[in-house]
């Protein structure tokens, strides 16, 4: 049975379906508000706004739960294999025996770049930002495969999706060995996708990485971990640049731009910074505690906050057990995860965050890990973008299916000159 809301203005009053999610999450469709009463609904973040229906990722922020395809985010790092949640995510199911297989074959068909593409990372000074390579060879790529700019582009998705999934580790190892000034390494067909993203980083001609098996799961765990995660800022954006019917590369290459962000993605890059600084002894602990707190200093506590959790993000506390297994395994020491855990302990004992329910987010812990696997700073924001990927592209895949998929075109408040303001500009041209 359908609930209904009103709206009322002035004399008049309008009724509005209620619509309710498999969690039993509802929403008031709006759809014909402007049609019939000439209003809009205003909320600058869309902080209240349900843009889509989705049947990816559910996200409860009040209990710190998260669930792909309706599997608790615990349960899929217990034996953590990014391959199959990539699937999971962009095909609604665990993949079977023969999927499986047949997927992985295409990672590894798909490892190589095209040779002439090796050339573009040399255009890049050495001092190119990763996050910048990176959406820009996305792009780039997409010149590899006219089909891809057909309206009615008919390349098998299973193929295209291996294509970006695999090519994104080759992207980001050679934008990485482009700013070291090393030489790239190609993709060995005999490792699994892990493994080959951390040979491609880490091999030199004469001597191979070989990855500890322990590294391999903490990478699979941490590209897991940040898979996907609803309407997020990135992922909004690939659904708004792709609802114009853009393709799905350049959908990509613009959720890479607005995960790049300080207060998105690049805060796995920012914790680090912050942890750093304390490290360096510029600010305590406990000042810059302090400093966070004062809304004018310009300062946050990177890492901590969530839009949507208002509780332990699930996330934050699986990379933060993380952390002491890697660093035990491989027998580091690390005085920042030591700093990071006195920030946390400080920030959860101090109103100001409890009362705000500001809590550890994914960006939290993870670059603690990044580092000692041995990934450089800089590239923690790409491997966000390795991570989240497969969940930007099963979003684009859910919007392109949907036969009721029109462009996002949002409304806005004009506040500009009229012609009767006496503001008016032309009579400054
Ligand atoms: C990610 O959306 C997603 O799902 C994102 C993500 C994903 O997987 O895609 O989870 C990944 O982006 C995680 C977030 C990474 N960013 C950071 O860690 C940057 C630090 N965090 C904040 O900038 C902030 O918490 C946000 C951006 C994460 C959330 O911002 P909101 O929802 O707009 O919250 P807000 O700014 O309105 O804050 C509410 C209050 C404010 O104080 P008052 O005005 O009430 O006095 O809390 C304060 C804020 O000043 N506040 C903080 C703070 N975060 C919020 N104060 C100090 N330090 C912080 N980190």
């Amino acid at each position: 049975m359908t609930d209904f809301a009103s709206i009322k203005y002035g004399e008049k009053e309008w009724i509005y379906p209620i619509i309710e999610g498999s969690e039993g999450e509802r929403a008031i469709d709006i759809s014909e508000l402007r049609s019939d009463s000439g209003l809009v609904a205003y909320d600058p973040s869309y902080s209240n706004f349900a843009v889509c229906k989705s049947a990816i990722t559910y996200i409860d922020g009040e209990s710190g739960i998260l669930r792909y395809r309706g599997i608790p985010i615990e349960e899929l790092v217990k034996r953590p294999d990014f391959v199959e949640v990539a699937w999971l995510l962009i095909f609604g199911h665990k993949p079977e025996k023969d999927e499986r297989e047949r997927f992985r074959k295409r990672l590894t068909k798909n490892a190589h770049l095209p040779e002439r593409m090796r050339h573009h990372f040399e255009g890049f000074p050495a001092t190119a930002h990763p996050m910048a390579v990176t959406s820009a060879m996305i792009n780039a790529l997409s010149c590899f495969y006219p089909e891809l700019f057909n309206s009615e582009w008919d390349v098998e998705f299973e193929e295209i999706s291996a294509e970006l999934i695999s090519k994104i580790r080759t992207i980001a190892a050679y934008a990485y060995r482009r700013s070291k000034g090393l030489p790239y390494i190609y993709p060995d067909p005999k490792l699994r996708y892990c493994a080959n993203f951390l040979h491609m980083l880490f091999s030199m001609p004469y001597d191979q990485y070989v990855a500890d098996p322990e590294i391999e799961d903490a990478l699979n765990l941490l590209f897991i971990l940040h898979a996907d995660h609803e309407q997020n800022c990135s992922t909004s954006t690939v659904r708004i640049v792709g609802s114009s019917q853009a393709n799905l590369f350049a959908s990509c290459a613009a959720g890479v731009c607005a995960l790049w962000g300080r207060l998105h993605g690049g805060a796995n890059v920012a914790v680090m910074e912050m942890l750093q600084q304390i490290h360096d002894g510029e600010l305590t602990v406990k000042q810059y505690i302090e400093k966070a707190k004062q809304k004018d200093s310009g300062c946050k506590l990177m890492g901590f906050g969530h839009r949507i959790y208002k509780n332990y993000d699930p996330r934050a506390r699986i990379l933060k057990a993380s952390c002491h297994r890697v660093l035990q395994k491989l027998q580091i020491s690390d005085p920042l995860l030591d700093i990071a855990l006195q920030l946390e302990e400080a920030a959860l004992e101090d109103p100001y965050f409890t009362e705000r329910k500001l809590y550890p987010n994914v960006d939290f812990y993870s670059g603690i890990i990044f580092r000692a696997i041995g990934i450089p700073t800089d590239m923690f924001t790409v491997m966000f973008v390795i991570g989240r990927l497969p969940g930007w592209i099963a979003h684009w895949h859910e919007q392109r299916e949907d036969p009721t998929l029109r462009i996002a075109r949002p409304r806005q408040i004009y506040t500009g000159p009229t012609p009767t303001s006496g503001q008016n500009c032309a009579e400054k041209i």
